[in-house]
């Protein structure tokens, strides 16, 4: 099948910063797709070149089969797209910002409203419907990017943090959501910083820093291939700990004090650990994506 995007060697600079520096990557029809990364890996910089807010500096980036540069007007009227930065319309109800966005698509006035009510139904906000957004909490005008970001019914949709800020319910809630999209075959792009809701929703993702992507896969894959199975985590190992551990061979690091090893079998492990007296807390827990994020791109703060 047609990729539904393609970057090719994608750059954006901002004056004499290099925000991207030249990623490939394509993303399949139906698929979800993450963009992980630190603060300023470049994740909605790529996004906002995708959804054409802010032009291409280098490279190539075709969406629909189409080069961007050249056809932003058509593929945006495909896009839906949750920006990282809330920007509703502080004096509009949310019914009214939905049918004004919708507008913005072309669709006529009468399909505007049928689709903001449907969308209203859909997200379960019909207390909120005439609310002013001035009034809403923060997590409650997160949501309602994303709701927003469906009027078009999109073949293609961008989140750029989608979930961030939001409370354990409203995050299931826009997870159930975006698999019934991916169900339906909408394409997604999504960029997050919480690495359960990247593993449980991305088919296949790329870890970003400093604007290059430094690792790509599927999310079980980059756990299998980085860190193994298990993960052991050692508050101020013993000296006789840290031995066990050496003979083991396997691999460990330590961070403020706290010993991390990483196992393939970290009950055979634990058990010889113990054995040997370890005062600290021990604990035993299955290896994730966070382990592979920490170890890609390290421990250092970069903003
Ligand atoms: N309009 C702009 N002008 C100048 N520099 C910019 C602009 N937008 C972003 N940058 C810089 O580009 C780099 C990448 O920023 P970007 O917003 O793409 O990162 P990000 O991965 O989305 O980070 P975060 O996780 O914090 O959202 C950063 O160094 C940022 O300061
Ligand atoms: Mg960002």
């Amino acid at each position: 099948m047609e990729p539904i995007l393609t970057a090719a060697n994608l750059t954006k600079r901002y004056g004499d910063l290099t925000a991207v520096a030249g990623i490939d990557f394509d993303i399949a029809p139906g698929e979800c797709f993450g963009l992980l990364g630190p603060n300023g890996a470049g994740k909605t910089s790529t996004a906002k070149m995708i959804y054409a807010a802010v032009p291409v500096t280098g490279g190539c980036l075709c969406v629909f089969g189409r080069d961007i540069t050249r056809h932003a007007r058509e593929i945006k009227k495909l896009i839906g797209v949750c920006p990282q930065d809330v920007n509703l319309d502080q004096d509009f109800s949310v019914l009214k910002n939905l049918i004004v966005y919708a507008r913005y698509f072309g669709i006529g006035a009468a399909e505007a409203r049928r689709k903001a009510e449907e969308l209203i139904e859909f997200f379960q906000l019909g207390d909120k419907r005439d609310r002013k957004i001035e009034s809403l909490s923060g997590g409650m005008k997160k949501r309602l990017l994303v709701v927003r970001a469906l009027v078009n019914d999109p073949r293609l949709l961008i989140l750029d943090e989608p979930t961030a800020g939001l409370d354990p319910q409203a995050r299931h809630q826009i997870w159930e959501k975006v698999r019934q999209l991916k169900k339906n075959g909408t394409t997604i792009v999504l960029t997050t910083h919480y690495m359960e809701e990247a593993a449980v929703l991305c088919d296949r993702l790329a870890i970003m820093d400093r604007g290059r992507i430094v690792e790509r896969g599927r999310p079980a894959d980059l756990v299998a291939r980085h860190i193994g199975r298990d993960v052991i985590e050692i508050e101020d190992p013993s000296p006789a700990a840290l031995e066990e551990i050496e003979a083991a061979g396997a691999r460990h690091e330590t961070f403020a004090g706290r010993t991390y090893v990483y196992t393939e079998d970290g009950r055979e492990l634990i058990a010889r650990i113990a054995r040997e007296g370890q005062a600290g807390h021990v604990v035993l827990r299955q290896a994730g994506l966070e382990d592979v994020f920490l170890k890609l791109t390290g421990r250092q703060l970069r903003e």
